[in-house]
């Protein structure tokens, strides 16, 4: 749990696929939340927590079971509002009196239903509603199995659809307010709203700020470094570097960065990624120059797996020679995200809590014996970026591209050398300068091109070339997980692939990768 000084909502989580949305409305708008499993959540907690309110997320069990999960009855105790969507609406219903039935039924109280829904006011009035029916039916998501055949004592109903009757209603005296549908997709198009009506009414100040943030997490940082010396790993991502910059605001010269170059960046990154951290920001910053090294140990690997292990080996042990030179650092900083520590719920076999915890360099804190420092930790991915940005930063590098920790090496099917490393490095810098040219570079998650490993003929002026081909790479996506190939249109593809020929000695063929992610990956390897 966070020590900040803010209202802070909880959300407690049931295990929904959707629930960080609801984290990320709230922060949207200014008002701390955290997200908690329903099994991490008692009275004590609770009262450590101090919530002004408390969202009841949506999930996959049914609450006609005995066995289904339940927030603690205390929770209705608080005399704090209290917001039930989906599952959430339903648990709250079942322990505050009301009746949820399973399955689907025909007629009366509503049936299961996956999918958009229209939701119709009834004649009552309620706050959580305020600006929210701007004609006499708003389009919501409903994906629910079991409904609510009877509202718990106090409730009455605000809002109806076809198949749930009791699609939202409340308590107006205790301000308690459950739906039915989730609020927090997309496919409610104003469903931001409702959140913006419940923060209100909870008496929120939305002060959770970026520069309210910047200033906390600098004396939070303090507190915790003291006159310690702190190590961090850059790799010129947006993560660690908006880290580097918070830390180095608040304990300056006891922070080093080591820049590891790998051999495997792309053109001109190191030397951006030095002069922004060492000449910009005054940083004390170790640039190791192991290229030798790593593209040695390469040398002949074309495994791709081969190669990470080779990589992440390297890299840690670079890492711990450049850190010796630092000395008696105590601290180590990394650029770990908000969804990289949430406690997701699973419920197969039995409620169970998994952390997913998401280390840069992998163990090097144990083996080193060093502390972690995490000051992003609270953050999702554009509020780091927000962060980025109020700490000056510039925009070219905040809105960058993710990059893979093996670098260019997994752009390189097959046996990586020198010379198509050059070529790749010089492929990808025009591809890239075009995306830029055609404003559609903040469009696209990531971009870039994989140098193949294959020679095909050409022709170029009246002779023959038997050059490399390479494959073009753009997708969309959120989080990296699924992703889409990007719709360039024929001419932005002819011209790029004209320019690649023209302006890169030894690539005579360029392809565009159309495959999504299922069943591809974004990287070729
Ligand atoms: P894939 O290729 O798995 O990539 O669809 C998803 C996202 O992860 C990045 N990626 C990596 N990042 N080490 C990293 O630090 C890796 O070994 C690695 N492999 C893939 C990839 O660039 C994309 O953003």
């Amino acid at each position: 749990m966070t020590e900040l000084s803010h209202d802070r909502l909880l959300i407690i989580d049931f295990g929904s696929q959707v629930t960080q949305l609801i984290a990320r409305r709230l922060r949207e708008l200014n008002v701390f939340c955290e997200i908690h499993p329903f099994n991490t959540v008692d009275d004590a907690f609770l009262d450590a927590f101090d919530p002004k309110a408390v969202i009841l997320s949506g999930g996959p069990a049914s609450v006609v079971h005995d066995e289904s999960p339940r927030p603690p009855t205390s929770v209705f105790d608080r005399g704090v509002p209290v917001l039930g969507i989906c599952y959430g609406q339903q648990v709250m219903m079942q322990m505050l009196g009301g009746k949820v039935e399973g399955g689907k039924i025909s007629g009366g109280g509503g049936t299961a239903e996956f999918g958009r829904a229209y939701v119709a006011p009834t004649d009552n009035k309620l706050d959580l509603l305020d600006g929210w029916f701007a004609t006499d039916r708003e389009q919501v998501w409903m994906s629910h199995g079991d409904h609510v055949s009877r509202i718990a004592p106090g409730f009455e109903v605000f809002g109806t659809s076809p198949n749930a009757p009791y699609a939202i209603t409340a308590d107006t005296s205790r301000h308690f307010y459950a739906v039915q549908f989730h609020p927090e997709v997309h496919h409610t198009p104003n469903g931001a709203k409702l959140y913006e009506n419940f923060i209100r009414l909870a008496g929120f100040k939305g002060d959770w700020t970026m520069s309210a943030y910047r200033e906390e997490a600098i004396a939070a940082i303090r507190a915790q470094v003291g006159d310690q010396k702190v190590i961090c790993g850059l790799s010129g991502g947006v993560d660690s570097s908006v880290a580097a910059v918070l830390i180095h605001e608040a304990i300056g010269d006891q922070l080093t960065c080591v820049f590891v170059d790998h051999g495997l960046l792309r053109k001109g990154e190191a030397e951006e990624v030095v002069t922004m951290f060492r000449d910009n920001y005054n940083m004390p910053l170790i640039h190791a120059d192991e290229q030798d090294l790593f593209l040695g140990e390469l040398d002949g690997v074309s495994d791709p797996e081969t190669k990470r292990k080779i990589i992440g080996k390297l890299f840690i042990d670079v890492f711990q020679k450049h850190a010796k030179e630092v000395g008696d650092a105590t601290f180590l900083a990394q650029g770990t995200l908000y969804p990289d520590v949430i406690e997701s719920v699973s419920f197969s076999g039995g409620p169970s809590v998994t952390i997913k915890s998401h280390h840069n360099v992998g163990g090097l804190p144990e083996k080193m014996g060093l502390k972690l420092v995490e000051p992003l930790r609270e953050l999702f991915k554009d509020e780091v970026r927000a962060l980025g940005r109020e700490l000056g930063l510039p925009p070219s590098f905040i809105g960058r591209h993710p990059f893979p920790g093996p670098g260019l090496a997994i752009r390189c099917p097959g046996e990586i050398t020198r010379p198509k490393l050059d070529i790749l490095r010089e492929a990808d810098a025009v591809y890239i300068d075009q995306i830029r040219k055609h404003g559609l570079y903040d469009e696209i998650w990531q971009a870039f091109v994989a140098i193949l490993p294959v020679r095909t003929v050409g022709v170029m002026g009246d002779g023959r070339t038997y050059d490399f081909a390479c494959a073009l790479r753009a997708v969309t996506s959120v989080d990296g997980m699924t992703a889409d190939y990007y719709p360039f249109t024929h001419e932005f593809l002819g011209e790029t692939a004209t320019r690649i020929i023209n302006e890169v000695p030894g690539i005579n063929r360029v392809t565009y990768d159309i495959t999504s992610k299922p069943p591809g990956t974004i990287e070729w390897e």
